[in-house]
Protein backbone atom coordinates (compact mmCIF):
# COMPACT_ATOMS: atom_id res chain seq x y z
CA UNK A 1 0.00 0.00 0.00
CA UNK A 2 1.48 3.31 -1.20
CA UNK A 3 1.53 6.94 0.80
CA UNK A 4 -0.99 8.97 -1.23
CA UNK A 5 0.65 12.14 -0.45
CA UNK A 6 4.05 10.85 -2.13
CA UNK A 7 2.45 10.64 -5.20
CA UNK A 8 2.16 14.41 -6.36
CA UNK A 9 1.20 13.81 -10.36
CA UNK A 10 -1.43 11.37 -8.96
CA UNK A 11 -2.76 13.69 -6.42
CA UNK A 12 -2.83 16.80 -9.01
CA UNK A 13 -4.80 14.94 -11.49
CA UNK A 14 -7.63 14.08 -9.08
CA UNK A 15 -7.51 17.25 -7.41
CA UNK A 16 -6.53 20.00 -9.76
CA UNK A 17 -9.81 21.11 -10.82
CA UNK A 18 -11.42 22.08 -7.63
CA UNK A 19 -11.89 25.53 -7.19
CA UNK A 20 -15.11 25.91 -4.51
CA UNK A 21 -12.78 26.71 -1.95
CA UNK A 22 -11.01 29.61 -3.71
CA UNK A 23 -13.54 32.68 -2.98
CA UNK A 24 -13.50 32.65 0.68
CA UNK A 25 -10.21 32.02 1.35
CA UNK A 26 -9.29 34.89 -0.87
CA UNK A 27 -12.12 37.10 0.51
CA UNK A 28 -10.48 36.11 4.27
CA UNK A 29 -6.55 36.76 2.86
CA UNK A 30 -7.49 40.13 1.13
CA UNK A 31 -9.13 41.48 4.54
CA UNK A 32 -6.40 41.32 6.45
CA UNK A 33 -4.20 42.15 3.45
CA UNK A 34 -0.41 41.16 5.10
CA UNK A 35 1.77 38.03 4.75
CA UNK A 36 -0.41 34.48 4.50
CA UNK A 37 0.70 31.32 6.34
CA UNK A 38 -0.57 27.88 4.57
CA UNK A 39 -0.57 25.01 6.89
CA UNK A 40 -0.23 21.41 4.83
CA UNK A 41 0.11 23.44 1.32
CA UNK A 42 0.67 20.19 -0.41
CA UNK A 43 1.25 20.63 -4.14
CA UNK A 44 -0.11 24.02 -4.10
CA UNK A 45 -3.17 24.52 -5.35
CA UNK A 46 -4.34 26.99 -2.96
CA UNK A 47 -0.88 28.82 -2.40
CA UNK A 48 -1.65 29.71 -6.36
CA UNK A 49 -4.76 31.48 -4.99
CA UNK A 50 -2.65 33.84 -2.41
CA UNK A 51 0.42 34.50 -4.54
CA UNK A 52 -2.05 35.66 -7.80
CA UNK A 53 -3.25 38.45 -5.04
CA UNK A 54 0.75 39.36 -4.71
CA UNK A 55 0.50 38.83 -1.19
CA UNK A 56 3.84 37.25 0.95
CA UNK A 57 2.94 33.80 1.06
CA UNK A 58 4.67 30.92 3.08
CA UNK A 59 3.47 27.50 2.84
CA UNK A 60 4.42 24.59 5.15
CA UNK A 61 3.74 20.53 4.32
CA UNK A 62 5.48 17.54 5.61
CA UNK A 63 5.70 15.76 2.07
CA UNK A 64 8.84 16.90 0.65
CA UNK A 65 7.81 15.73 -2.94
CA UNK A 66 4.77 18.15 -2.85
CA UNK A 67 6.73 20.78 -1.92
CA UNK A 68 9.34 20.42 -4.84
CA UNK A 69 6.23 20.54 -7.03
CA UNK A 70 5.16 23.59 -5.32
CA UNK A 71 8.27 24.93 -5.30
CA UNK A 72 9.40 24.45 -9.29
CA UNK A 73 5.60 26.31 -10.15
CA UNK A 74 5.17 29.07 -7.61
CA UNK A 75 8.78 28.88 -5.89
CA UNK A 76 9.97 32.38 -7.05
CA UNK A 77 6.73 34.11 -5.82
CA UNK A 78 6.49 32.46 -2.20
CA UNK A 79 8.21 30.00 0.52
CA UNK A 80 7.79 26.56 0.70
CA UNK A 81 8.99 24.79 3.98
CA UNK A 82 9.13 21.07 5.10
CA UNK A 83 7.62 21.04 8.34
CA UNK A 84 4.82 19.32 10.78
CA UNK A 85 1.86 21.02 11.11
CA UNK A 86 1.46 19.17 14.69
CA UNK A 87 4.64 21.41 16.10
CA UNK A 88 6.59 23.97 14.15
CA UNK A 89 8.67 27.11 14.69
CA UNK A 90 9.21 29.69 11.92
CA UNK A 91 10.33 32.76 13.58
CA UNK A 92 8.26 35.05 12.34
CA UNK A 93 4.29 35.87 12.30
CA UNK A 94 1.66 36.22 10.08
CA UNK A 95 -1.32 38.60 9.28
CA UNK A 96 -3.69 35.50 7.81
CA UNK A 97 -3.00 32.00 8.79
CA UNK A 98 -5.35 29.07 6.99
CA UNK A 99 -5.78 25.10 6.80
CA UNK A 100 -7.94 24.06 4.18
CA UNK A 101 -9.29 21.24 2.50
CA UNK A 102 -9.62 18.34 5.17
CA UNK A 103 -5.64 18.32 6.36
CA UNK A 104 -6.72 19.21 9.55
CA UNK A 105 -8.09 15.51 9.90
CA UNK A 106 -4.46 14.01 9.80
CA UNK A 107 -4.18 14.80 13.38
CA UNK A 108 -5.27 11.92 14.35
CA UNK A 109 -4.95 12.38 18.31
CA UNK A 110 -6.63 15.33 20.74
CA UNK A 111 -2.36 15.87 21.77
CA UNK A 112 -2.06 16.83 18.22
CA UNK A 113 -4.97 18.67 17.62
CA UNK A 114 -4.25 20.79 20.17
CA UNK A 115 -0.06 20.68 19.37
CA UNK A 116 -1.03 21.66 16.13
CA UNK A 117 -3.18 24.56 17.03
CA UNK A 118 -1.15 25.96 19.41
CA UNK A 119 1.72 25.87 16.40
CA UNK A 120 -0.49 28.06 14.74
CA UNK A 121 -1.75 30.39 17.49
CA UNK A 122 2.12 31.60 18.08
CA UNK A 123 2.55 32.41 14.27
CA UNK A 124 -0.57 34.74 14.20
CA UNK A 125 -0.59 38.49 14.74
CA UNK A 126 -2.16 40.02 17.16
CA UNK A 127 -5.01 41.20 14.90
CA UNK A 128 -5.15 38.25 12.44
CA UNK A 129 -7.17 35.58 11.25
CA UNK A 130 -7.12 32.07 10.80
CA UNK A 131 -9.56 29.94 8.68
CA UNK A 132 -9.67 26.31 9.23
CA UNK A 133 -11.85 23.95 7.06
CA UNK A 134 -13.02 20.16 7.20
CA UNK A 135 -16.12 18.41 6.53
CA UNK A 136 -18.31 17.31 8.50
CA UNK A 137 -18.53 13.73 9.76
CA UNK A 138 -21.11 12.00 7.49
CA UNK A 139 -22.58 8.47 9.09
CA UNK A 140 -23.77 7.09 5.66
CA UNK A 141 -19.78 7.31 4.57
CA UNK A 142 -18.16 6.04 7.58
CA UNK A 143 -20.39 3.69 8.06
CA UNK A 144 -20.88 2.24 5.07
CA UNK A 145 -19.71 -1.43 4.37
CA UNK A 146 -16.47 -2.66 2.48
CA UNK A 147 -17.20 -2.56 -1.02
CA UNK A 148 -15.57 -0.60 -3.33
CA UNK A 149 -17.19 2.75 -3.91
CA UNK A 150 -16.05 5.54 -6.45
CA UNK A 151 -14.41 7.86 -4.52
CA UNK A 152 -13.21 10.48 -7.70
CA UNK A 153 -14.87 10.32 -11.02
CA UNK A 154 -13.24 9.80 -14.47
CA UNK A 155 -9.84 11.84 -14.91
CA UNK A 156 -6.56 11.76 -16.96
CA UNK A 157 -3.66 10.13 -15.18
CA UNK A 158 -0.28 9.49 -17.40
CA UNK A 159 -2.43 9.21 -20.21
CA UNK A 160 -5.45 6.61 -19.31
CA UNK A 161 -8.73 7.19 -18.48
CA UNK A 162 -8.94 6.60 -14.74
CA UNK A 163 -10.95 6.43 -11.47
CA UNK A 164 -10.23 6.37 -7.75
CA UNK A 165 -12.63 3.92 -6.39
CA UNK A 166 -12.38 3.47 -2.34
CA UNK A 167 -13.16 1.93 0.54
CA UNK A 168 -12.80 2.59 4.41
CA UNK A 169 -13.13 1.06 7.63
CA UNK A 170 -14.35 3.75 10.72
CA UNK A 171 -13.03 2.92 14.47
CA UNK A 172 -15.49 4.34 16.87
CA UNK A 173 -13.38 4.26 19.77
CA UNK A 174 -10.33 6.45 18.03
CA UNK A 175 -12.49 8.49 15.58
CA UNK A 176 -10.45 7.31 13.09
CA UNK A 177 -11.10 6.55 9.52
CA UNK A 178 -8.96 4.70 7.42
CA UNK A 179 -9.21 4.84 3.52
CA UNK A 180 -7.87 2.98 0.86
CA UNK A 181 -7.92 4.03 -2.45
CA UNK A 182 -7.80 1.68 -5.63
CA UNK A 183 -6.75 3.01 -9.01
CA UNK A 184 -8.70 1.57 -11.85
CA UNK A 185 -7.35 2.36 -15.28
CA UNK A 186 -9.25 2.38 -18.78
CA UNK A 187 -11.63 0.24 -17.03
CA UNK A 188 -9.56 -2.61 -15.22
CA UNK A 189 -8.80 -2.02 -11.20
CA UNK A 190 -5.45 -2.05 -10.43
CA UNK A 191 -3.44 -3.37 -7.92
CA UNK A 192 -2.16 -0.35 -6.72
CA UNK A 193 -3.76 1.01 -3.80
CA UNK A 194 -2.82 3.99 -1.41
CA UNK A 195 -3.94 4.38 1.95
CA UNK A 196 -4.58 7.27 4.34
CA UNK A 197 -6.31 8.17 7.59
CA UNK A 198 -8.48 11.31 8.66
CA UNK A 199 -9.68 11.82 12.35
CA UNK A 200 -13.20 12.70 12.67
CA UNK A 201 -14.12 15.95 14.50
CA UNK A 202 -17.72 17.28 15.08
CA UNK A 203 -18.46 20.78 15.75
CA UNK A 204 -18.78 20.70 19.28
CA UNK A 205 -15.65 18.99 19.31
CA UNK A 206 -13.90 21.86 17.26
CA UNK A 207 -15.27 24.66 19.71
CA UNK A 208 -13.67 23.03 23.04
CA UNK A 209 -10.41 22.32 20.75
CA UNK A 210 -10.54 26.20 19.87
CA UNK A 211 -11.03 27.37 23.10
CA UNK A 212 -8.59 25.12 24.82
CA UNK A 213 -5.92 26.98 22.67
CA UNK A 214 -7.20 30.23 23.20
CA UNK A 215 -8.76 30.84 19.64
CA UNK A 216 -11.95 32.84 19.79
CA UNK A 217 -14.12 32.02 17.10
CA UNK A 218 -15.82 34.84 14.95
CA UNK A 219 -17.72 33.04 12.37
CA UNK A 220 -19.00 29.88 11.31
CA UNK A 221 -19.80 28.51 7.82
CA UNK A 222 -21.17 25.37 6.99
CA UNK A 223 -20.45 25.42 2.96
CA UNK A 224 -18.27 27.50 0.54
CA UNK A 225 -21.64 29.79 0.06
CA UNK A 226 -21.05 30.76 3.40
CA UNK A 227 -24.74 29.41 4.40
CA UNK A 228 -24.77 29.15 8.95
CA UNK A 229 -23.07 26.17 9.82
CA UNK A 230 -25.67 23.49 11.42
CA UNK A 231 -25.88 19.59 11.96
CA UNK A 232 -26.80 19.07 8.01
CA UNK A 233 -24.07 21.09 6.75
CA UNK A 234 -21.48 19.51 4.28
CA UNK A 235 -18.51 21.54 6.01
CA UNK A 236 -17.26 23.27 8.98
CA UNK A 237 -15.53 26.28 7.78
CA UNK A 238 -14.58 28.76 11.13
CA UNK A 239 -12.81 32.04 11.09
CA UNK A 240 -10.84 32.66 14.13
CA UNK A 241 -8.92 35.66 16.37
C1 LIG B 1 -5.69 16.94 1.56
S1 LIG B 1 -4.03 17.47 1.26
C2 LIG B 1 -4.29 19.22 1.05
C3 LIG B 1 -3.20 19.88 0.26
C4 LIG B 1 -3.50 21.29 -0.22
N1 LIG B 1 -3.73 22.22 0.88
C5 LIG B 1 -4.71 21.30 -1.16
O1 LIG B 1 -5.70 21.95 -0.84
O2 LIG B 1 -4.65 20.64 -2.20
C6 LIG B 1 -3.36 17.29 2.87
C7 LIG B 1 -1.91 17.73 2.99
O3 LIG B 1 -1.52 17.59 4.35
C8 LIG B 1 -0.16 17.23 4.39
N2 LIG B 1 0.12 16.69 5.73
C9 LIG B 1 -0.35 15.56 6.29
N3 LIG B 1 0.12 15.44 7.55
C10 LIG B 1 0.90 16.53 7.77
C11 LIG B 1 1.66 16.99 8.89
N4 LIG B 1 1.71 16.28 10.03
N5 LIG B 1 2.32 18.16 8.78
C12 LIG B 1 2.30 18.87 7.63
N6 LIG B 1 1.59 18.49 6.55
C13 LIG B 1 0.90 17.34 6.62
C14 LIG B 1 -0.02 16.24 3.24
O4 LIG B 1 1.32 16.06 2.84
C15 LIG B 1 -0.90 16.91 2.18
O5 LIG B 1 -0.14 17.78 1.38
Amino acid sequence: MKDIYLYPDLYDALHQDIETDKNVITHYAKKCNGSVLEVASGTGRLSKYITDLGLPYTGIDNSQSFLDVSIKNLGNRGTFLLRDMRDFHLNKKFDFIFIGFNSFLHNLTDKDAVSCLTSIKTHLNDGGLFLLSIFQPDHSFLYRDEYLYEARTFFDYQGKQCRMMERNSFDDETQINSLIWQLEIDGNLSEETYSFKQRMYYPHKMDLLFQETGFSIQEKFGDWDMNPLDEESPLQIYICK
